[in-house]
C-alpha cells in the first residue's frame, strides 16, 4: 500500500512485516476478530496502539483514525502489522474523516479523546469538540454504516473526587470536570446508540492504565510513567500531596483483553458500562517502593502541593466485567511494572 490523500485526508500505510498469525497463537477472547475490519480511533496513542497490536495479531484488518495531538506515529510504525493496516490522520469531530475511516468496518473501538482533566477545565471548547461532539459523530457514523460492535472508552473519572470505594457501576456519578462529564455523556450516547439501532455496544470505565508507550512527559503524565522515567534519569519523583493517595493501577495488557472481550457482538450488549482495573489499590508511596525493588534504583520523592481535582482514593469493583465479559486480569501490577521498565530501557537504548 502507498501513502495517499483522499478527500483532503491523509492516508498513511503502515509498513508491515508479518503476514498472518495462526489461530492457535491467538487468545480465545481475540479469535472473534479474525478477518474482521476494525476502526481504532486514537489508535496512535498509548492504549489504542496496544489494541491495534492485539487486533493485528488476531488476524484483523485495522484502520487507525488519529489527529496525532498526543499520539505518535512511532507507536504504530514500530509494531508488527498486517498488510492491511492504515493510519488515517484526521479528527473525530470531522464527520467526513470518520465516514471515510469507518467505511467497510464491522467493529469500532473509540478511544480518541483529549485526555487531560485539567486541560478540559482550561480549554472546555476544545474538549467539547474532541470528546463530546467527536463521540456523537463517531456513533452517528457507526449507525449510518451499520457497525455491528462499538466499544466506547470511558473513565473512572465519572465517579468523581470522593468515590465510594470500591466503585461499582451502579454507584451515583459525580463528574467533577468537563472531561468526566464528557465520558458520562459518551456512555449515554453509546447506550442510546445501541438501543436505538438494536446493536451491540459497551462502555469501559478504565481506571489508571499503565504500560509500554505511555507518555512520561508533560503536565498530564501518569504517575507510573513519570516515576519510572525519574528512576531512569536518577532524579527525584514529583509526589503531589502526601503520597497516601491510592489508585487501581491496571497494566495495559489487561485493558486490551477487556476491549477485545467487550467487542464480541455475541455478548449482545446494549451499552452496559464495565469497570476495568485490577480490583485492588496501591498507594503512591507503595508504588515508589515497588519501583525501587524492580529497578534497584531508590528514587527520593520531591513533595509538591496536592493537585486540584486529585481524588484521595480510587479502586474498581470488577465483578461485572468478570461475570459478563469473563474478564480476568492476567498481568499483575508487578509484571506490568517490569514490562514497562523494560520497555522504557529499550527506548533509551534505541536513542543512545
Ligand atoms: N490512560 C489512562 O489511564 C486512561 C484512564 C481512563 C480513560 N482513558 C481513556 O482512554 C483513551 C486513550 O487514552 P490514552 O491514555 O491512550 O491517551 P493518549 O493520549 O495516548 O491517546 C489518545 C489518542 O487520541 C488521539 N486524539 C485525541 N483527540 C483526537 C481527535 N479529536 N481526533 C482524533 N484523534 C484524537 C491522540 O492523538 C492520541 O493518539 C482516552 O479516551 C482516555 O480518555 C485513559
Amino acid at each position: 500500500m502507498s501513502n495517499r490523500f483522499i478527500s483532503g485526508l491523509y492516508f498513511e500505510c503502515v509498513p508491515s512485516n508479518i503476514s498472518d498469525i495462526s489461530a492457535e497463537k491467538c487468545p480465545d477472547y481475540a479469535q472473534h476478530m479474525r478477518g474482521a475490519t476494525a476502526l481504532v480511533t486514537g489508535g496512535a496513542g498509548f492504549i489504542g496502539s496496544n489494541i491495534v497490536d492485539a487486533l493485528l495479531a488476531a488476524g484483523a484488518h485495522v484502520r487507525v483514525l488519529d489527529n496525532l495531538s498526543t499520539g505518535d506515529r512511532r507507536n504504530i510504525i514500530g509494531v508488527p502489522t498486517s498488510p492491511h493496516a492504515e493510519l488515517i490522520v484526521g479528527c473525530v469531530s470531522d464527520a467526513a474523516a470518520v465516514r471515510h475511516a469507518i467505511t467497510g468496518c464491522s467493529h469500532v473501538f473509540h478511544l480518541a479523546a483529549m485526555v487531560g482533566i485539567s486541560q478540559s477545565v482550561h480549554e472546555p471548547d476544545k474538549h467539547f469538540n474532541s470528546n463530546i461532539l467527536g463521540t456523537e459523530i463517531v456513533l452517528r457514523e457507526c449507525a449510518a454504516a451499520k457497525i455491528s460492535s462499538v466499544v466506547f472508552t470511558s473513565s473512572s473519572a465519572v465517579y468523581g473526587l470522593a468515590p465510594i470505594i470500591p466503585s461499582r457501576e451502579s454507584n451515583p456519578l459525580m463528574a467533577a470536570s468537563p472531561y468526566a462529564a464528557g465520558k458520562a455523556q459518551g456512555e449515554i450516547f453509546t447506550e442510546s446508540y445501541a438501543r436505538a439501532h438494536n446493536t451491540h455496544a459497551a462502555s469501559l470505565r478504565l481506571f489508571n492504565v499503565f504500560g509500554p508507550r505511555q507518555s512520561a512527559t508533560g503536565a498530564y503524565a501518569a504517575a507510573i510513567a513519570a516515576f519510572l522515567c525519574a528512576a531512569q534519569e536518577r532524579e527525584p519523583a514529583s509526589l503531589f500531596g502526601s503520597g497516601d493517595q491510592t489508585r487501581d493501577f491496571v497494566p495495559v495488557a489487561n485493558v486490551v483483553q477487556a476491549f477485545l472481550r467487550a467487542a464480541d457482538p455475541r455478548r449482545n450488549l446494549r451499552g452496559e458500562r464495565f469497570n476495568i482495573g485490577l480490583g485492588y489499590a496501591t498507594s503512591l508511596r507503595q508504588l515508589l517502593d515497588m519501583i525501587a525493588d524492580i529497578t534497584d534504583i531508590k528514587i527520593p520523592p520531591r513533595h509538591l502541593p496536592p493537585r486540584d481535582a486529585d481524588s484521595p482514593h480510587s479502586c474498581a469493583d470488577i465483578s461485572a466485567a468478570t461475570s459478563v465479559l469473563k474478564f480476568i486480569p492476567q498481568v499483575s501490577m508487578l509484571e506490568g511494572l517490569c514490562q514497562t521498565w523494560h520497555w522504557l530501557r529499550s527506548q533509551a537504548n534505541l536513542q543512545a
